[in-house]
């Protein structure tokens, strides 16, 4: 069925104006929602997405990074309902924390001993005052505007801008209004990539220094990987310190057998897990050397880093994360970069076919496109490269790809399943040059008129 995007007498639209009601700003879940009105999912089938007013598209975003294996794979549909029919939950521990945490265990050097959480942001928190714990010592730091869930101390400079983002030295700034000082007093600001000016900012720190929290390949600061100097200089300088270095993973794991750390070389000492190791159900993982991760040990007594949770390790989650990380092969994630390479170099030959200003950049699976040529690097470039004009162009391109049968993230992110192939990657670029064209024409008849 084709519904063309937008269409206010579509039963999408008509969920939205019903959701104002009940939820602040017509939505809740901030990632879901964007003007005139968000759609509505029914179904979905492999790397295919329904609405509910029955339009069909490929997922190009599969719930931000989390379905790696598409929608509703028989292995985990099977998984679940086999517990499903057991029971979802007890206050009694299960075989299958033991077995998924066996499975994660050995993936990376580091891996040796696990605690479950329920969301990527639950595992960075526990990560954040693991390494407080650990080293008795009260400061993170983290790279200028990267994204580590929703724990307040993580989101610390999450987007900041020209006016208090600082000069000298990199400010912290609290995200939500009324962030307490005491909070971003103790988020230390690195510029990303930057090993001179990063290792100045630790050493400022260092005696208060619990740990450094580090994306190995942070979107909002232009989709390119950490470079080995950085990693070394983080490695060395948290060892010498006594504090951790924690490496988020949440979206990179899907680079490697074992993630981006093996991927790039660099031992964590803790690592937090969450979305595609559980194959769309919820769950958050911190994973680490086993002296970091005796802070959680409560056997003897109350632990240095209490942790526990009502559905820390449900036995839902943990039956589709078994499923889901025995399929996660090496072969399954050389085969998704493989056709990451073809996704990138098709969309910057679209690009310049369209002549469109633009680049295209990301890491295996993971793909940004850009309405840019700035170049991108750290997040104040980024920021600097996405006016705007920038950004609303790209909003734009996601209108347009809805009515070509694409769904990919309002600021370009795309990301892939096993079940594409070529066909769907070439999908892609066809849609993305018919948008950018019917864009040129918008702006024509819009300067004409
Ligand atoms: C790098 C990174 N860390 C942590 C999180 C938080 O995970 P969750 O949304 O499951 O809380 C995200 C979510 O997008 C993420 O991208």
């Amino acid at each position: 069925m084709s519904h063309s995007y937008p269409d206010q007498s579509s039963r999408s639209a008509a969920l939205s104006r019903r959701a104002r009601a009940v939820f602040p700003g017509g939505s809740t879940r901030g990632q879901t929602y964007y003007r005139p009105y968000p759609i509505y999912a029914r179904s979905g089938e492999g790397c295919r997405v329904t609405d509910v007013d029955g339009v069909e598209r490929i997922d190009f975003l599969n719930n931000y990074t989390v379905q790696l294996f598409g929608h509703c794979h028989p292995e985990i549909v099977a998984a679940l309902q086999r517990q499903a029919a057991l029971g979802t939950c007890f206050t009694l521990a299960t075989e299958a924390e033991i077995e998924l945490a066996e499975l994660i265990c050995g993936r990376a050097k580091s891996f040796e001993q696990v605690r479950f959480a329920n969301t990527g942001s639950e595992a960075v928190m526990n990560a954040i005052k693991g390494a407080r714990a650990y080293s008795g010592r009260p400061k993170i730091a983290k790279c200028e505007g990267v994204y580590h869930g929703s724990y307040d101390y993580a989101e610390v400079s999450l987007d900041p801008d020209p006016q208090n983002w600082g000069t000298d030295v990199p400010a912290s700034v609290g995200h939500s209004r009324g962030a307490p000082k005491g909070m971003t007093d103790d988020i230390v600001m690195l510029p990303f990539n930057d090993v001179a000016g990063s290792r100045a900012q630790l050493e400022r720190h260092a005696d208060a220094l619990a740990g450094v929290l580090l994306d190995p390949v942070p979107s909002r600061c232009g989709g390119y990987p950490a470079s080995p100097a950085y990693l070394a200089m983080l490695r060395d300088f948290t060892r010498q310190n006594g504090s951790l270095l924690i490496l988020d993973e949440v979206v990179t794991w899907r680079l490697h057998y074992g993630g981006a750390q093996t991927l790039y070389g660099v031992e964590s000492d803790m690592t937090t897990l969450g979305k595609i190791i559980d194959g769309g159900l919820p769950i958050g993982v911190i994973a680490g050397t086993a002296e970091a991760m005796a802070v959680f040990d409560s056997s003897a007594g109350k632990a240095a880093c209490p942790h526990s949770g009502t559905f820390t390790a449900n036995p839902m989650s943990m039956a589709a994360g078994i499923a889901a990380t025995r399929m996660l092969t090496q072969e399954a994630i050389d085969r998704l970069n493989g056709l990451g390479e073809r996704a990138r170099d098709k969309l910057r030959a679209t690009f310049a076919r369209a002549g469109v200003a633009g680049q295209v950049t990301g890491e295996g699976s993971l793909i940004l496109m850009h309405l840019s040529e700035q170049p991108l690097g750290d997040y104040r470039s980024t920021y600097r490269a996405h006016t705007e004009a920038a950004a609303a162009r790209l909003e734009s391109l996601f209108r347009h790809l809805l009515n070509h049968g694409i769904v990919l993230s309002t600021w370009g992110m795309a990301c892939l399943s096993t079940p594409m192939g070529e066909a769907e990657i070439d999908h892609l670029a066809d849609a993305v040059y018919a948008s950018l064209k019917e864009m040129e024409t918008d702006n024509a008849s819009a300067e004409t008129s």
